[in-house]
């Protein structure tokens, strides 16, 4: 049996390269291999966004332009908003009854966000319980196996252990394990060299226009080490390199020689690169304006999806019920 695969991402607006080359192209394979759900946590993004909710809607429309832009297409994969689908919720409710508090307490990505995020007040029932409507999320659709990041992998061993526990209360075999799938992307920097993330301000947009792309890429930081054009340049701890290992393999070879014999300069490496980016990211310009014009329709495939995961959902729950009741 073709196996499903469940994933998702807060609806944060519009996305960037590092969405591109970290989730969605993985994504946009996995569609021909599995069946796939892809959820818009618009739930788990009102945890952090409660007090500027407004946002939400015209993020989701904003993100699921952009994951129709990169080729995710709802006719092989199921587009699904979280709070389109209230038996997300049912699950939640299921889970937290038997999600033991210390479990949730010592979650690393927890404790680490409480720790880092000072600007919101996350001390809340709501977000202690984030793994639970993630592993809800998971669950209710039986995916065996989940793409994501490093970042998640806490999330997803939490998954694992309230469904062997959910198992292990009700006696059953209802669930059996996900795995995780490792996006195993090299990891795209921002244009300053930390994490590329829109808080930063140091993303590419995919929504971004080529002169926009210019002038970012204009500004990118380089190697250190190379202040002046006849200084010989260190390619591997320059960002602009990693940018052409992952956009113009085919290109890494000569850019390699002009920086260490210093027959080219920052400047025009650059320039070169942007012309690059414009190039790799024309067709998904071209799909995105094309679904920014219309946005009615984007709600449209998004009612589709609802339609179809509702299906699976309501099954999910009423079997879940014989098991416990
Ligand atoms: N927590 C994930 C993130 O922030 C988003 C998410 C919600 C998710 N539910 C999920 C990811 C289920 C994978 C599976 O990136
Ligand atoms: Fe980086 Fe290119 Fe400058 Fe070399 S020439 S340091 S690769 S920007």
């Amino acid at each position: 049996m073709m196996k499903r695969v469940y994933s998702a991402m807060r609806p944060t607006g519009k996305l960037h390269l590092g969405h591109l080359v970290g989730a969605l192209s993985n994504w946009r394979e996995f569609q021909d291999k599995y069946h796939c759900v892809f959820g818009v946590a618009d739930w788990h993004a009102l945890m952090g966004e409660y007090e500027n909710s407004k946002v939400l809607k015209e993020n989701t429309v904003d993100m699921v332009i952009d994951w129709l832009a990169c080729g995710l297409d709802p006719d092989r994969a199921i587009f699904c908003v979280q709070s389109h689908v209230p038996e997300h919720l049912e699950l939640q409710m299921i889970f937290s009854c038997i999600t033991p508090l210390g479990w949730l307490e010592r979650n690393p990505t927890y404790k680490e966000q409480l720790r880092e995020i000072t600007t919101r007040d996350l001390q809340t029932y709501g977000f202690l319980g984030y793994p639970v409507l993630q592993a809800a999320d998971i669950l209710l659709y039986k995916a065996n196996a989940v793409p994501i990041g490093e970042d998640q992998l806490p999330h997803l061993e939490l998954t694992r252990e309230i469904s062997r526990r959910f198992n292990h209360i009700f006696k059953t075999e209802y669930f059996t394990d996900c795995e995780a799938i490792l996006t195993q992307t090299p990891r795209l920097l921002g244009l300053d060299g930390r994490k590329m993330s829109k808080s930063y301000q140091n993303a590419i947009n995919l929504a971004d226009t080529p002169d926009e792309i210019r002038a970012k890429v204009k500004g990118m930081f380089t190697d250190p080490q190379r202040l002046r054009l006849k200084d010989p340049g260190h390619p591997d701890e320059c960002n602009v390199f990693s940018y052409y290992s992952i956009f113009a393999p085919e290109k890494t070879s000569e850019v390699r020689e002009w920086c260490v014999n210093a027959q080219k300069g920052c400047t025009d490496c650059k320039k070169i690169l942007a012309e690059v980016l414009v190039d790799y990211l024309k067709p998904i310009t071209e799909r995105r304006e094309k679904y920014a014009k219309d946005r009615a329709k984007v709600w449209d495939i998004l009612e589709e999806g609802r339609k179809k995961a509702s299906l699976i959902a309501k099954q999910t729950i009423a079997e879940i019920k014989e098991v416990i009741f």
